[in-house]
């Protein structure tokens, strides 16, 4: 029998090319999600291109905040792990309103962890963020940074990441890994998933995207005097395939004795700026992506990019793709669906 995990949020963006990797992978698959920001397109996409693997992958519509739902479907399956995606992520949309990202994030949580330990499943994988380190004072962001939250998102992540470290010292059966991620940017190389984010995008990526296919006129650019080499801000972008495959280098470790609740970095350990990225895109489509500098947006950090060293002396996990393919993909994944996994009519 496979290994079965359970994939909170796998009909999102990171969750549901992950979920594509574990199925190719060997393991089976159980999706849980509320479709907030996602459609069960994703899920059905995901299937048919697992191709003979795709029988191993179910979905059910559910809240994680739905405790008894969720004891109900660990009664009739046994998972030997969890990925936790399930979560609100819009760093601006928190501000507003926090309480909706607590309940969320949370208090989804707390009830993920509830049933787990009711049921003696007690491997984790967590989705954290880069954003627990706030404005880092030095790059690369190594692991034992202080952790700060600038922002309700932040903290949500913050917050998460203590409960498991609790859980874990209250009982160190559990194995739990924190991974925190850099940008994910980019799609499956096939062009039949990818990110479709609700409303107008906040990311870089998904903005510029929105403007190659004529759904925005321009990308404004936030912030033209920051320190750096042109002036722009400068993240760590990584392929949405490379970080779907740190989540199973993170399952492979935790069949590993020894390991308790740790923390890794998912990034490239490369700093690309603003305008870098713009660059890549347009040489990548062949489309002009027009341009407007603005300020700063208020909250931004000025360079941010992962130490890869642990990933990669732990998970054995490094990244593989660079901006040009991260670019392609990204291309390849809007021309064919200028409007995600909905139409114009039907724009989510
Ligand atoms: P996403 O919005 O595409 O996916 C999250 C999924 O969780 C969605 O399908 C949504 O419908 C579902 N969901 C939300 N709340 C739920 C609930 N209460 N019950 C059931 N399902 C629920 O986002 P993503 O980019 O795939 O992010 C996945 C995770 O990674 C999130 O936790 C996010 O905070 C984290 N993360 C994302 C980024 C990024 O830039 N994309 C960076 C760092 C961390
Ligand atoms: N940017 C623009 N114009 C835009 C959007 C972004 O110039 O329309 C710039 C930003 O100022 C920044 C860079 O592009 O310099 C990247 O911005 P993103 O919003 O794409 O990404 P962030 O690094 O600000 O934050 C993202 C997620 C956070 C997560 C963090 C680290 O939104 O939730 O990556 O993973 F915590």
């Amino acid at each position: 029998m496979p290994p079965t995990v359970l994939v909170t949020g796998g009909a999102g963006y990171i969750g549901s090319h992950t979920v594509l990797q574990l199925l190719l992978g060997g393991f089976r698959v159980v999706v849980v999600d509320n479709l907030y920001n996602s459609s069960e397109t994703a899920v059905q996409r995901v299937k048919e291109l697992a191709a003979r693997f795709g029988g191993n992958l179910s979905f059910h519509k559910l809240d994680l905040r739905d405790g008894p739902a969720l004891e109900k479907l660990f009664s009739s399956t046994r998972f030997d792990a969890v990925i936790h995606f399930a979560g609100l992520k819009a760093v601006g949309e928190s501000v507003q309103k926090p309480l909706l990202y607590f309940d969320n994030n949370i208090n989804g949580t707390i009830t993920l962890l509830k049933v787990m330990a009711n049921h003696g499943c007690k491997k984790l994988v967590f989705s954290s963020s880069a954003t627990v380190y706030g404005w880092p004072k030095k790059v690369p962001c190594t692991e034992e940074f202080s952790l700060v939250a600038m922002n309700p998102y932040a903290r949500t992540k913050l917050i998460a990441e203590e409960m498991c470290r609790d859980q874990y010292r209250a009982d160190p059966e559990w194995k739990i890994i924190l991974l925190r991620y850099f940008n994910p940017v980019g799609a499956h190389p096939s062009g039949y998933i990818g990110e479709d984010p609700r409303g107008i995008p906040n990311n870089l990526m998904p903005f510029v995207q929105q403007v190659a296919v004529g759904r925005q006129p321009a990308l404004t650019v936030y912030g033209t005097d920051y320190s750096t080499k042109d002036g722009t801000g400068v993240r760590d972008y990584i392929h949405v395939v490379d970080l779907a495959d740190g989540h199973i280098a993170a399952l492979h470790k935790l069949d590993e004795s020894g390991v308790g609740c740790e923390e890794y970095n998912l990034g490239t350990g490369k700093g690309t700026s603003v305008l870098e990225m713009v660059k890549a895109f347009e040489k990548a489509s062949g489309k002009k992506i027009p341009l407007v500098m603005a300020g700063r947006r208020p909250g931004d950090a000025e360079i941010v990019y992962a130490s890869t060293e642990r990933a990669a002396r732990e998970l054995k996990w490094k990244a593989k793709y660079g901006i040009e393919e991260m670019c392609r993909d990204q291309w390849n994944w809007a021309s064919k669906n200028p409007y995600g996994y909905g139409s114009p009519e039907n724009n989510r």
